[in-house]
């Protein structure tokens, strides 16, 4: 593990979207290098001149894919990485009911061509992208890593299986050090507006669709049942600002340091926010309002979900900062310097 004290060198799976965009940025501040494998399948090549000009550093950009066996055999023949952070995969909820297969393909197969070329050279520490979404629908708030996991959809399940081939893999050969990350509901954008979320299509979030209402992109916002056992009625979340996320992710490696095996933690600042909250405080930042309609529940959504993070407090000594006004302000910088997003 010397080469991570020493600042070795980090691949970036998926690093042109929007949370490893993020990340690099944290990690060439923090004096890595930093080398990003992506095939822009959900992202542009703008995200990456973006990291390069806000931290006035650059990086090995590598636009392939992760189930290109060929391709991670040339880049991992070429550099030494002390570290992978695995962000790469497709994460659409409807998508991924809609076409599972091209989800177990992207997300799964993509995982295990990138363990065997970890494995083929020796690169044993891994943090990676896993999701509240394994957790289903739990019973009880809040959330803690020894919940029972459920997942409800073929996204969720795809989560889950790699998190499983990860401990089947560390059980195997103990060299493995392995961070396993469930994110709760990232949000928020770099300080500099230059760097934020950028969805392909209509956004499946919350966060960037109101963004999208309030800057005129789109008419309204829908809201998904305000008959939910919540204080208003609509669906409560654990938002985590992006800033907050990778912090995260640069405590997984210095306690990966420390310690080999495998660690699961939460990442989520454990407060739960409701949908017409968000809108209230999107609608403070910006001036704007948004306009919004109550339809019918939307199926497989929880009525809450929020975090313990005390596991990951305490192990990782990291803590979410920032809160859903710093979270609404800095998407509505982003959003008004890029209406359209990288692309204009
Ligand atoms: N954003 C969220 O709400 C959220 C919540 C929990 C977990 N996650 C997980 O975090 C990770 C990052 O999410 P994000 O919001 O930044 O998504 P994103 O779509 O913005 O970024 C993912 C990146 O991976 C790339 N990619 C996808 N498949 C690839 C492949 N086969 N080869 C190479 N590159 C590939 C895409 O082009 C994209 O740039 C994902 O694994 C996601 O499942 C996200």
């Amino acid at each position: 593990m010397s080469e991570l004290s020493n600042m070795g060198e980090i691949l970036v799976t998926g690093g042109a979207g929007y949370i490893g965009s993020h990340m690099c940025v944290a990690l060439l501040d923090a004096g890595y290098t930093v080398t990003v494998l992506d095939n822009l399948s959900n992202s542009t090549s703008e995200s990456i001149a973006a990291v390069q000009r806000v931290t006035n550093r650059t990086l090995d950009f590598v636009a392939d894919d992760l189930r290109d066996a060929g391709a991670l055999a040339r880049l991992f023949g070429r550099k030494r990485f002390a570290a992978v952070l695995h962000f790469a995969g497709l994460k659409a909820v409807g998508q991924s009911t809609a076409d599972p297969l091209a989800y177990y393909d992207n997300n799964v197969v993509g995982t295990l061509r990138l363990l065997e070329a970890m494995t083929a050279h020796q690169v044993r520490t891994l943090v990676f992208s896993s999701s509240a979404t394994v957790y289903g629908i739990p019973d009880v708030m809040p959330i803690t890593e020894d919940s029972p996991p459920g997942p409800i959809n073929p996204y969720g399940r795809t989560k889950f299986h790699i998190e499983q081939i990860l401990a089947d893999l560390q059980a195997t050969d103990p060299a493995w050090r392995i961070s396993i990350l469930r994110y709760f509901n990232p949000v928020g954008a770099h300080i500099s507006g230059d760097l934020g979320e950028d969805p392909n299509d209509v956004p499946n979030n919350l966060m960037p669709y109101i963004a999208q209402v309030a800057v005129g992109r789109l008419p309204g916002l829908r809201i998904f049942g305000d008959d939910y056992p919540t204080p208003d009625g609509t669906g409560v979340r654990d938002y985590i600002h992006v800033d907050d996320l990778v912090e995260g992710h640069l405590a997984a490696l210095r306690y990966l340091e420390r310690h080999p095996g495998l660690a699961i933690h939460n990442l989520g600042t454990g407060r739960g926010h409701s949908v017409l909250e968000m809108v209230r405080a999107f609608e403070a930042a910006s001036g704007r309002t948004i306009p919004c309609e109550i339809v019918a529940r939307r199926a497989g959504d929880a009525a809450e979900s929020y975090a313990d993070p005390t596991k990951a407090n305490r192990e990782l000594g990291w803590r979410a900062r920032h809160d859903v006004r710093r979270m609404c302000e800095d998407v509505w910088r982003w959003q008004q310097r890029h209406p359209q997003g990288y692309r204009a």
